[in-house]
């Protein structure tokens, strides 16, 4: 027993006994299992605004060096701009998902769109906490992300098949780490269902430079190129595509080019005008009918650009002429049958946010939206797995 010097002057002078003066004793002695739970009662609830900020108020650990926490769905903070070519500010991207979610508990989780609830289903979601980057070498950068991705990308999950991971940007180059870590783990290549303004597969000769360098081929711009050269993405004409959607940035020199390189690389493009001509209804099924009915693993991307500037102007490239927020959610609850097996929402910049922090509200509601989407189909698979051992009700899982 430590006992303070201060005590140890008191017992002498009142002649209490050490055991009786030392304050540590309070924690060492046992509660009862009554007084806990009383305790709990009191003081266990959490208003929306109080406790510590995870995404959701979920539990935190901080898996990457915690190998023996396991979970169905994370999401891990990758807070991460410095491949930007605009505004930088995306590191604070993680901070402010995780702050607007306070709203989101598993209490009040229910999804009316969806018809369920993912905080209280069959699946252990963890906030595990940000990959700690480093922002002054994006080499190493690019190193610690795939090996963070590896790492819990390749944990056995708690119910499903494998975990999932959801990526809180951070800005939008990790989708390549992230995509390494899959075509590893998945033994094939992806394809990507990518929200964004901008076209994202450039050519790092787009950004001309007297100061070439192989390092700065690797950025928020040149990512999914340098994804499909690397073999990562479905890259070749004869098999299927990956698809872009809500696209309104300006093109490169005086022709479409960029199209026809991105037509090359085997993406195909829903444009954020087209919403006008086909509502989104007409975008859900041009995106289904691109996916089919496949099981094909897909990675889903969203850039936070794809809303206006009017939705989410805390940004690192604002594009005006963008989709609403409700368009949005209203398009991702349409793709719910895809086989999403991970996903990332990047390029939320607080510092250009308004007060009312609109474009992390968005952010952190569209993770809700996917992991409804996770969620609700992983019901399926596990029914459908489970049906082959015994037969297991749904709502028992
Ligand atoms: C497609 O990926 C392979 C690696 O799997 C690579 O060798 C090839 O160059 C890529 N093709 C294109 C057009 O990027």
């Amino acid at each position: 027993m430590k006992v303070s010097w201060a005590a140890a002057v008191l017992s002498a002078i009142a002649g209490i006994p050490l055991t009786h003066a030392c304050a540590h004793d309070h924690a060492q002695r046992d509660f009862t299992p009554e007084e806990l739970a009383e305790l709990e009662r009191k003081w266990g609830m959490e208003w929306s605004f109080t406790g510590i900020s995870t995404f959701a108020h979920l539990p935190y650990t901080k898996c990457l060096t915690t190998p023996s926490t396991l979970f169905d769905i994370a999401i891990l903070g990758a807070p991460f701009d410095t491949a930007v070519s605009y505004r930088p500010g995306a590191r604070f991207g993680p901070r402010a998902i995780r702050a607007a979610s306070a709203r989101q508990t598993s209490f009040r989780g229910f999804n009316p769109r969806a018809g369920m609830n993912p905080y209280s289903n069959w699946a252990t979601i963890l906030d595990c906490g940000d990959i700690p980057i480093t922002p002054v070498d994006n080499a190493v950068a690019l190193q610690q992300m795939t090996a963070a991705f590896e790492e819990l990308g390749n944990r056995p999950a708690v119910r499903a098949d494998k975990v999932k991971i959801i990526t809180l940007g951070g800005d939008h180059s990790l989708a390549l780490p992230a995509l390494r870590a899959l075509r590893g783990i998945y033994g094939r290549p992806l394809r990507v269902l990518h929200f964004d303004a901008h076209l994202d597969t450039w050519h790092p000769e787009k950004y001309p430079s007297a100061w070439p360098s192989e390092q700065s081929h690797f950025t928020h711009g040149s990512m999914f190129w340098l994804a499909g050269s690397e073999g990562l993405i479905s890259n070749s004409s004869s098999s299927p595509p990956s698809v872009h959607a809500g696209l309104r940035t300006r093109l490169s020199g005086d022709d479409w080019a960029d199209h026809e390189d991105d037509t090359a690389q085997n993406w195909v493009r829903i444009s954020a005008d087209d919403i006008d001509d086909l509502g989104t209804r007409g975008v859900i099924k041009a995106i289904n009918e691109a996916f089919g009915d496949s099981e094909d693993p897909v990675y889903l991307s969203v850039d936070i650009d794809v809303l206006d500037p009017a939705f989410a102007p805390g940004t690192g490239t604002p594009e005006p002429g963008g989709w609403t927020t409700r368009e949005l959610i209203r398009i991702l609850r349409g793709i719910d049958g895809l086989n999403l097996v991970g996903a990332d929402v990047v390029e939320v910049a607080p510092a250009y946010q308004g007060a009312g922090e609109e474009t992390a509200l968005a952010g952190a509601q569209v993770v809700y939206e996917i992991l409804t989407s996770m969620v609700k189909r992983g019901m399926g698979d596990l029914g459908r797995i489970r049906e082959g051992e015994k037969v297991v009700e749904k709502d028992e899982l």
